[in-house]
């Protein structure tokens, strides 16, 4: 757990060097059977207006470590669905193509 935690921290010292361009963990791509997803750090920390905290280190710590979650766990508030429910952002049981672009 303390390594853990500590690799966080290093990972996001470094994420957040205002010498860098890219807002936190830049674009990620995560693989999906209903069609690849793009998840924008721009779009919910510049755009959005949350903080780091609110996803790291949990629910989300990086693509290496990703565990896959069913639609059906998102709809119970689970990974994206903690906040895509419909009323914080819009729902993960519409708009399909918002988040699966291919
Ligand atoms: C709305 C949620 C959310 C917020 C806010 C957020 N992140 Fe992330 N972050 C994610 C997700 C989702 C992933 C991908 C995790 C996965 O694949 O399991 C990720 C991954 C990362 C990664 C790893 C990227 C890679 O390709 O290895 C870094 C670094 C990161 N975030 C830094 C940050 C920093 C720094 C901030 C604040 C400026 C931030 N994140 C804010 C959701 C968020
Ligand atoms: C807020 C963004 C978002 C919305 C909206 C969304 N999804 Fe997803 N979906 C994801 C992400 C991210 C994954 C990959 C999850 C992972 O790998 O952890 C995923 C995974 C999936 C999967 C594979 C996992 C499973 O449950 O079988 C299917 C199929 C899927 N989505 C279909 C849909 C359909 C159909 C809709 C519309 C009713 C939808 N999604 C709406 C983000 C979203
Ligand atoms: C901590 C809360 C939170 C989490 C977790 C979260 N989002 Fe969001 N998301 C937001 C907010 C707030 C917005 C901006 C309001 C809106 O568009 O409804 C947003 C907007 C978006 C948008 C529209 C961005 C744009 O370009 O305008 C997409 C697509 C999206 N989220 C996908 C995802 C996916 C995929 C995940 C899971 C991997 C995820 N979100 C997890 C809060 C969150």
């Amino acid at each position: 757990m303390g390594k853990i935690l500590i690799t966080q921290v290093l990972l996001f010292a470094f994420g957040v060097s205002p010498a860098l361009a890219v807002i936190g963990g830049g674009d990620v791509h995560l693989p999906s059977r209903g069609g690849d997803v793009l998840f924008s750090h721009e779009a919910h920390v510049a755009g959005g207006g949350l903080k780091c905290q609110q996803c790291h280190p949990i629910p989300y710590t990086n693509p290496k470590q990703h565990k896959k979650v069913t639609m059906k766990a998102m709809a119970a508030g689970k990974s994206c669905g903690a906040c895509h429910d419909g009323k914080t952002a819009f729902s993960v049981q519409d708009d399909c193509a918002k988040c699966h672009k291919q």
